[in-house]
Formats: structure tokens, sequence, C-alpha cells
């Protein structure tokens, strides 16, 4: 059997579209939403790294009701409804653009193995997955959950080790739209892949990754 090519994924913010759950109530008020979901996403993000440092874990789900509640509250937003309309669509994130395409022509053309590895837990990245189609591309959904902790803890990246097939981290191509994820796993010598949509300045710390492209459809595979 010849060596496939290993794909790693980032979940949530690369695969996973995680402003859409705001999107879809901000009809009227767009600029407002936006703030709240950014807020959301920065507090949900900022809780992962607070715990972790701190060693008292909690669970990613946890989190992010946690961060809901924080960006609510800043924003002045009391309505119970709202809250748990976010929550819900939160569970069923759709996937961010070029996601599907990309992942069918890793599969059909290239064969390759594609895994996940997300900071949230593996049931919850799979019902995601498997409710906006993704799921039947991907072969294995690795979660810091199992140790407890967060990305950029170098043991996250390390589970990437445990995909059937591994050879070497720098064979292992490993994509994400976060920053701080992809200069990280690139830290760890991973050959990394920066999803930039925004065309945000790089990262100052960790290490820059091998290559920064603009969106999921311009991944040369
Ligand atoms: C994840 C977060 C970082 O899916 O978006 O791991």
């Amino acid at each position: 059997m010849t060596d496939r090519d290993i794909w790693v994924f980032d979940a949530y913010g690369t695969l996973l579209d995680v402003h859409a759950a705001v999107r879809a109530l901000s009809a009227g008020d767009e600029a407002r939403w936006a703030a709240i979901s950014r807020t959301w996403r920065e507090k949900q993000l900022a809780y992962t790294w607070l715990t972790a440092a701190s060693g008292d874990y909690v669970d990613f789900t946890s989190l992010t009701e946690r961060a809901l509640d924080y960006a609510l509250f800043k924003h002045s937003e009391t309505r119970a409804e709202i809250r748990d309309a976010l929550l819900a669509a939160y569970d069923i994130l759709p996937a961010t653009d070029g996601a599907h395409d990309l992942l069918q022509r890793l599969k059909e053309e290239r064969h390759a193995t594609i895994a996940i590895l997300s900071n949230a837990g593996a049931k919850a990245t799979r019902r995601a997955i498997d409710a906006n189609g993704l799921g039947a591309w991907i072969d294995h959904v690795l979660s810091a959950e199992t140790l407890q902790t967060y990305k950029p803890d170098p043991a996250v990246y390390a589970l990437v080790e445990t995909i059937p097939g591994f050879r070497t981290r720098e064979s292992v191509r490993f994509v994400s739209a976060n920053a701080w994820d992809a200069y990280h796993a690139s830290a760890f010598s991973l050959n990394a892949i920066w999803i930039n949509g925004a065309g945000e300045p790089g990262e100052q710390i960790a290490r820059p990754p091998s290559q920064m492209i603009a969106g999921l459809g311009e991944v040369r595979i």
C-alpha cells in the first residue's frame, strides 16, 4: 500500500463557520451582532487558554456557553430565547466556504487521510460535521478533550502522531484559519497552512506556517 497524505484540519473557524449562528439572527442590526459574535469567539478562545494555563480544565461546550453569556451581557442582550437559539445554532454550524470542495478533492483525487484536531469534544465536533455533510470525508476526529487541555499545548498537536499511517510531523498538512493555531502547529513542526481570509498581520510568536493563503479554495493538494 502506498503512503497516504495526512491532512489535519482545525474545526471551529476553519471547517465550521463560527459566525453563522449569530448571522442568522442579525437582520437589521448587522454591526451590533457582528460585534457580539466577535466578543463571543474572542472570549471563548481566551477562556481555553486561561483554563489550560491555570490547570483548571473546563470543557469546550461549557466555555462556549460562558463566553456567550459574557458577550450578551457586554452588549446588553438579555433575551433568554436569543441565548437558547444561539447555542442551538452553534451545535450545527454550517461548513465554511470551500470546505466541501476541498475535502472532496482530497478524498477523490489524493485518497488522503483526513482528520480534525479540535479543542472541542469529539462528540460535539462529530455532531456538527454530520449535520452539515462534512463528516462523509473525515476519517478521524481528534479532540483536546481527551487530554483535558487545549491547543496550543504541544501535547494536543502530538495527537496527530496517533493517526494511522503517521510518518513524520513535517509530512502532515495542518490547516487552520486561526493564526495562533497555524503558528503553533508550525512550531510543533507540522506543515502548517494558515487560511488568512481577513488579511491579518502575521503573529510575532511561535513559528510562521509554511503557507498563508486567503481561502480553502486556494489550497493546493
Ligand atoms: C478548534 C478551535 C480552535 O476547533 O476553533 O480547535
